[in-house]
């Protein structure tokens, strides 16, 4: 089987921080097999399955679970993160040692969303991250900062009616949580980065010494406010939509290693969990299929990065983070390999019914995208080609 690869950019296979594959719960938005078809048509090689499934995955029953059904669907890694706390309610640590030592391996414990409030759990929780050599990824939303909020808290969320989600809500919890990083020696793992001022705090924290790292959405490097004027729920999603300064600012940190990677945050919705009014829609957004795209967009096309720096972002830095030894490098001899073929000049139009996810909420219908994955290799074996499943 030969790929002609010419004019031609191969990199390693990408790895996602931030899935969201739905299974257990709400396969009817999303299974292991229908996300991992995504992932491998998208270029990923290893993707990390969020915690907030149903039941929730605190448990190590659940993570293997999750982690069997992914070598089951046999497309690409499946590395179930693990809940923090007990049932994502955050009052009880879930057994993370019970976890990080079962089959699945967990090497990342997430709060997903609900966000470890409480500052001595939080402690807890770092300490005994560094005694087990796993990574805490905190979802940087301030419950008390955030109730009922809707939409980037700002002069454009007012005008057009929405309750405002402040940037002080990210930013506060994550300067927190740096400082207590530093204190306790742990990594801290900061997920879906989205404010200018965080970026500030994550430069700050990283120039004392801090063991944080940060990732960005492809949404959040592209879209902003703007899109608040369509009322479109397709649009919202957590944390939110910011403005294009803090968009700009975010696609520099990226550029200067401010912020480590980029993690898709890929959240599949039901159609009548989208298409209903604003307030009462689900947040988030699909996005495996589409990322190597609008990183192509925005850091490519744009300078800030060259394809040795989407290497680093999309494959090298998430795989360190995430401690997967066998992604995220260059390509040994006689090894079998893990690599994404990218085609840096084709472009495509994004239809939602067409890609692999179940749910179809893409905030990219009809647009057309620069970059197009031609082949995904998963230790040497062909997962994607052309737009089809291998
Ligand atoms: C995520 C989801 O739908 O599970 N939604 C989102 O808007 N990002 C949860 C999350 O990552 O916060
Ligand atoms: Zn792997
Ligand atoms: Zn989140
Ligand atoms: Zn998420």
């Amino acid at each position: 089987d030969v790929i002609d690869a010419g004019g031609q950019v191969l990199l390693p296979g990408f790895v996602d921080l931030h899935t969201h594959l739905r299974e257990p719960g709400r396969e009817d938005t999303e299974t292991i097999d229908s996300g991992s078809a995504a992932a491998a048509l998208g270029g990923y090689t290893a993707v990390f399955a969020m915690a907030n499934t149903d039941p929730v995955a605190d448990n190590a029953v659940i993570v293997e679970h999750v982690w069997r059904r992914g070598q089951e669907a046999g497309l690409v890694d499946v590395h179930p993160v693990g809940a923090v706390t007990v049932g994502l309610k955050g009052e009880k640590l879930a057994e993370l040692g019970t976890m990080a030592n079962s089959q699945a391996r967990v090497k990342v414990f997430s709060d997903d969303g609900l966000c470890v409030a409480d500052p001595l759990l939080m402690r807890r929780a770092l300490e005994y991250s560094t005694a087990l050599d796993v990574v805490i990824a905190q979802h940087a939303e301030e419950p008390r900062l955030t109730v009922g909020a809707q939409a980037h808290e700002g002069e454009r969320a007012a005008r057009l009616g929405y309750t405002g989600w402040p940037a002080a809500a990210e930013e506060s919890i994550v300067a927190r949580d740096c400082l207590l990083a530093l204190h306790a020696n742990a990594r801290l793992h900061v997920c879906h980065v989205s404010t200018s001022g965080t970026a500030d705090v994550l430069a700050w924290a990283k120039d004392r010494g801090t063991k944080v790292s940060a990732e960005v959405t492809p949404h959040h490097l592209l879209l902003t406010d703007e899109r608040l004027a369509t009322y479109d729920p397709v649009n919202k999603v957590n944390p939110p939509l910011r403005t294009e300064s803090d968009a700009a600012k975010l696609r520099n940190a990226l550029a200067e290693g401010v912020i480590d990677c980029v993690a898709t945050d890929h959240a599949p919705h039901a159609v009548q969990d989208k298409d209903t009014e604003w307030t009462a829609a689900r947040p988030g957004m699909l996005g495996l299929q589409t990322a190597l795209s609008i990183v192509t967009e925005t850091m490519v096309r744009t300078g800030l990065l060259d394809w040795r720096g989407v290497a680093r972002v999309m494959s090298e830095r998430p795989a360190e983070i995430g401690n997967l030894a066998d992604h995220g490098r260059p390509i040994e001899v006689g090894e079998p390999a893990n690599l994404a073929l990218v085609d840096p000049d084709a472009e495509w139009t994004v239809r939602g019914a067409e890609l692999a996810s179940i749910a179809a909420n893409t905030p990219y219908e009809g647009m057309r995208l620069p970059g197009v994955v031609t082949a995904t290799l998963l230790r040497g074996r062909i997962t994607a080609r052309d737009g089809k499943i291998c």
